[in-house]
């Protein structure tokens, strides 16, 4: 079993560079599918999400090629297979993404139903809505989904409610079919917007990504293309949040600020200094943080994935705070390990009132999925004493060398491995 161990109290301070977007390479990544030539990812991170993407593009035959540091070489135009095996598919969410570009490129597709962190129910019918509607014919098969279609033929496409994913599948399904699909509701995540500038880096022919209207004329052959992947703001609020909760002074380099941009407001309202620059950014505070309503919402809304850490700074407010989670119907699951470091918070439903406390406690926890992981650090690096965290295996998916990068801001973290203990022999009752 693997754990961070973590003593609290240290001033985070130094410099800490932002590594690629998890949530733009697990979707760019499969998007390659798409292409008629090998291309070249800059800036990808070494995640283990990221690690799956690529063993599931080598299952379906494609060529991968480390070149150096963050670069990778990919040839995906002789795939031998457009079937993604449950058991490469449940290790992380985004493999529905497989869907959308095998689909896209060969009108076929057989994808496991999706795994990854557990935030509640997390259906997918607004991605199958989009592909009906530009002629596949969808259907379930023993925890497979089939789709297949003899021609994809653009089409209007209005989603029920907002969704990164199912906006981001219906990009790469449509994007090789004939005629315009008009996507209308669609989401404006940075990572909606990455994939998009990937794909017309191609010769796409993709308008509007970053608004909620996107239209994609349907094109014959994509060209190969070097790409850069964009920097991950919610790593970058992660460790702007740390830097916060440790009272530190921490310059954050290579991000994008305008992807910060609502991070940096709620922050600012909680009492965090922030200054911007070209592509970096300086926390620091100095007075005590300020009791703060939240309600997450899509882009350019409150990010969902910095609700777990944005709930373990207020924790160290003055007075109460009260955090709306409007995306996902479970995302509280990190509030009982908050509570055994000392937090106050109740939880009822999408809302959790959280009354600040002076300070929090170092426990032994565990991480029930990535952000809350990622805040139990948070919270971890704040405390006085130490703290226990496991599972981190979930942690491990989306931040790229969190131990080191710590260690280098001065934080006093490690990661064990601890073998299982001898079997108990329990005496038995006479
Ligand atoms: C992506 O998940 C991200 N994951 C999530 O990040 C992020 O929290 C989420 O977008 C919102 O920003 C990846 O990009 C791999 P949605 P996704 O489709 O695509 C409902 C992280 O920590 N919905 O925008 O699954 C859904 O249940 C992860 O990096 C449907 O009802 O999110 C949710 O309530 C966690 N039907 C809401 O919409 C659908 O067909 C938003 O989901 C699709 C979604």
């Amino acid at each position: 079993m693997e754990k961070f161990i973590i003593k609290g109290g240290r001033r985070l301070t130094g410099e800490v560079e932002i590594s690629g977007a998890k949530n733009a390479a697990v979707a760019i990544i499969p998007a390659v599918i798409l292409s008629d030539e090998p291309c070249i990812l800059e800036n990808v991170p070494k995640i283990s999400d990221v690690d799956v993407a690529f063993k599931i593009l080598a299952e379906l035959g494609a060529s991968i090629e480390y070149l150096e540091n963050s670069t990778v070489r990919i040839d995906a135009t002789n795939l031998i297979s457009t079937v993604v095996p449950y058991d490469l598919a449940k290790l992380m969410r985004a493999s529905y993404y497989f869907l959308g570009s095998l689909f896209g490129k060969y009108r076929t597709a057989r994808v496991s139903m999706p795994g990854g962190c557990y935030l509640g129910d997390r259906p997918i019918d607004q991605h199958l809505k989009a592909f009906v509607s530009i002629g596949a014919v969808t259907a379930l098969d023993h925890g497979m989904i089939d789709i297949t279609a003899d021609e994809i033929k653009g089409a209007p496409i209005f989603f029920d409610l907002v969704t990164v994913g199912a906006t981001i599948n219906t990009m790469l399904a449509a994007v090789k079919g004939n005629g315009l699909t008009v996507i209308e509701n669609a989401a404006k995540e940075p990572q909606i917007v990455d994939v998009a500038n990937f794909l017309n880096s191609m010769g796409a022919d993709i308008m509007g990504a970053g608004t909620d209207v996107i239209k994609i004329r349907g094109v014959k052959y994509l060209r190969g293309s070097t790409y850069s992947i964009i920097p991950d703001q919610i790593e970058a609020g992660t460790y702007m949040v740390a830097a916060a909760a440790t009272g530190g002074n921490v310059l954050i380099k290579n991000v994008i600020p305008k992807h910060l941009e609502t991070i940096t407001n709620r922050l600012e309202k909680i009492g965090v200094n922030i200054e911007s620059f070209d592509d970096s950014i300086r926390v620091t505070t100095d007075g005590p943080f300020i009791k703060t309503n939240i309600r997450t919402a899509p882009h350019p809304g409150f990010p969902t994935d910095m609700q777990p850490l944005i709930a373990t700074l207020l924790c160290l407010a003055e007075g109460t705070s009260i955090i709306t989670e409007d995306i996902f119907d479970d995302r509280f699951r990190y509030v009982d390990e908050l509570r055994r470091m000392g937090a106050e918070i109740s939880v009822d439903g999408k809302v959790a009132v959280i009354d600040g406390v002076g300070k929090l406690m170092g426990a032994p926890v565990n991480a029930p999925d990535l952000r809350a992981g990622a805040a139990l650090i948070v919270a971890g690096l704040a405390a006085s004493g130490v703290t226990e965290i496991d599972s981190i295996s979930h942690i491990e998916r989306g931040y790229q060398n969190i131990i080191e990068k710590l260690h280098r801001l001065g934080a006093d973290i490690e990661k064990i491995t601890e073998t299982a203990a001898p079997e108990q022999t329990v005496a038995k009752a006479g």
